[in-house]
C-alpha cells in the first residue's frame, strides 16, 4: 500500500502532482511519500506492539538523512553496516542506544568510532572481528556489547545474490560453531555478549523461511542459557519482501502471528531490521523521455535515468513497474526501457508492455525507494539526481541534484602535471 495514485490520469504522490515536481526539481529525481513511509514504519512497531522490540532502520536500503530522522522521530533505531552510516544516523538523530552493527568488514576505525559513541551491540561475524573488537575496545579501557550473527542454514528462497543465510554465503557464524564462538566471546575480557542475531536474505515473500530461521536460533538460544549465557537481545534481521510486480509478500502483522507465538515467555528484546518493506513502495524514481528510437529488432525508449541512478534492474535484473505520469489513450507497445550510460546493460526494463510515449513526457519507476539511491554511483561523471520528500500538499528537496563542481569535489591535479 502506498500514496502514488493517479487522479484523472495524473500521478499524484499524495496530493502533489509528480509532474509538477518533475517541472520544480529537474529529472532523474527521486520522490518520497512521508505518509508511505510513516505507515510502513508503524506497521512494524503496531504488529509487534505488546512485546519489547527496537526497529531498526536498516539505513544501506535508504540513507537519507531526512529519512533516518522520521523513523528516528517514531521511535526507530538503526540497522548500520559502515562508519559512514553511523556518522549518518547520529547526525540524523538516531539514538545511539538502538544502533545495531553488522557487516564481515569492520575496520579498527569504524570499530573505535561505534565503541566511542556507544551503540547498542555489534553484529558480530566471525571470530578474527571478535578478537579486533576486544583489542580495540581494550585500548579505549571498555566493554564492548557483542551480538553473534549466526548463519542458521536457511533458503530464503530469493534471488541468489541477495541471499545470505546459506551454509556457503560469506556472513554470520556456522549454526553449529555458536556454541564455541559463544564460549570464546564470554572469555574475552573487553567483550560483553547480549545478543544474537540473523539475517537470512532481501526480497523474501513466505513467513515460513522466517519461522524456521527463528526456531533454530531459539534452540541455540536455550543451549547457551543452559551454560549461563543469557541473551538479551534477540535481532532476526530484516529482509522482507515488497511488491514489485504481483508478488504478495506477507506484511509485518503477519510475521508478527507467526514469530511472536514462539516468543512467549522469553524475556529479551526483540530486534527487526527492515529496509525495503518500509521504503521500497514508498518511494519513485522520474525520468523524462528524451528519445525514441526504433533499433534493428526493438523499440527503445531512452530516457534521462540510468543503471547509475537505478542499479537494481542492471544488477538482479529486477523488475521496475514503469507508469505513464500522465495517463494518455495510447496503444501499448513493446519496448526497451533503457538510460544514457554507455552499457549494453543499462536499462530499467526490457520488452516491456506499455503505453506509447512521446519525447519529452514523464515515466515512474516504481518501488525505487530501497536500494535506489543508496546504491547509485556517479559512473559516466553523471552528478547522483535529487530527493524529494512529500507530504499532504507540501514537498520538501531533501537532498539536492549533485553539480558537475561536485563530481570533481574531491579529485586533485598533480603539480608534476603541470598546467593545462
Ligand atoms: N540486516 C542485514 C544484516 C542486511 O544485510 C540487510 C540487507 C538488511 C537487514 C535489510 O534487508 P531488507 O529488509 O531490506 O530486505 N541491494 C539488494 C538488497 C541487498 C540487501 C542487503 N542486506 C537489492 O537491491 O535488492
Amino acid at each position: 500500500m502506498h500514496f502514488f495514485k493517479y487522479k484523472n490520469s495524473e500521478l499524484f504522490a499524495e496530493d502533489v502532482p509528480v509532474s509538477k515536481l518533475a517541472e520544480k526539481y529537474g529529472t532523474p529525481l527521486y520522490v518520497y511519500s512521508h505518509k508511505t513511509l510513516l505507515r510502513h514504519f508503524k506497521a512494524y512497531d503496531d504488529a509487534f506492539n505488546g512485546y519489547p522490540h527496537i526497529i531498526c532502520f536498516a539505513a544501506k536500503a535508504n540513507s537519507n538523512i531526512a529519512i533516518l530522522r522520521l523513523f528516528a522521530k517514531n521511535g526507530g533505531g538503526a540497522d548500520i553496516v559502515s562508519g559512514g552510516e553511523l556518522f549518518t544516523a547520529l547526525k540524523a538523530g538516531v539514538s545511539p542506544k538502538k544502533i545495531v552493527y553488522a557487516g564481515v568488514g569492520k575496520t579498527d576505525d569504524e570499530i573505535r568510532f561505534a565503541l566511542r559513541t556507544k551503540i547498542l551491540m555489534f553484529n558480530v561475524e566471525s571470530e578474527d572481528e571478535l578478537k579486533e573488537i576486544n583489542k580495540v575496545a581494550g585500548k579505549m579501557k571498555t566493554k564492548a556489547p557483542v551480538a553473534l550473527r549466526i548463519n542458521p542454514d536457511i533458503d530464503p528462497e530469493t534471488h541468489p545474490y541477495i541471499s545470505t543465510g546459506l551454509k556457503k554465503h560469506k556472513f554470520g557464524i556456522p549454526i553449529e560453531d555458536a556454541i564455541e564462538y559463544y564460549r570464546t566471546a564470554s572469555r574475552l575480557k573487553n567483550i560483553s555478549v547480549i545478543g544474537i542475531h540473523k539475517h537470512i536474505g532481501s526480497q523474501i515473500t513466505k513467513v515460513t523461511p522466517f519461522v524456521d530461521a527463528l526456531k533454530r536460533v531459539l534452540v541455540l538460544i536455550d543451549r547457551l542459557s543452559a551454560q549461563g549465557v543469557n541473551i538479551k537481545y534477540l535481532d532476526i534481521g530484516g529482509g522482507l519482501g515488497i511488491s514489485y510486480k504481483d508478488e504478495e509478500p506477507p506484511v509485518p502483522r503477519d510475521m508478527a502471528k507467526n514469530l511472536l507465538p514462539l516468543l512467549r515467555g522469553r524475556k529479551m528484546t526483540l530486534i527487526m531490521e527492515p529496509g525495503r518493506s518500509i521504503v521500497g513502495n514508498a518511494g519513485i524514481l522520474v525520468t523524462k523521455t528524451l528519445y525514441l528510437k526504433q533499433g534493428f529488432e526493438k523499440e527503445f525508449i531512452i530516457v534521462d535515468a540510468g543503471m547509475n541512478d537505478l542499479m537494481r534492474p542492471s544488477l538482479y535484473g529486477a523488475y521496475h513497474q514503469i507508469l505513464p505520469v500522465k495517463k494518455q489513450k495510447r496503444a501499448d507497445t513493446f519496448a526497451d526501457v533503457v538510460g544514457p550510460i554507455c552499457e549494453s546493460g543499462d536499462f530499467l526494463a526490457k520488452e516491456r508492455e506499455m503505453p506509447m510515449v512521446k519525447q519529452g513526457e514523464y515515466l515512474a519507476v516504481m518501488s525505487a525507494g530501497a536500494y535506489g539511491f543508496s546504491m547509485s554511483s556517479n559512473y559516466n561523471s553523471r552528478p547522483k539526481p535529487a530527493e524529494v520528500m512529500v507530504k499532504g500538499k507540501e514537498h520538501c528537496l531533501i537532498r539536492e541534484r549533485e553539480t558537475y563542481k561536485d563530481l570533481l569535489k574531491a579529485e586533485r591535479i598533480p603539480d608534476f602535471l603541470g598546467n593545462a
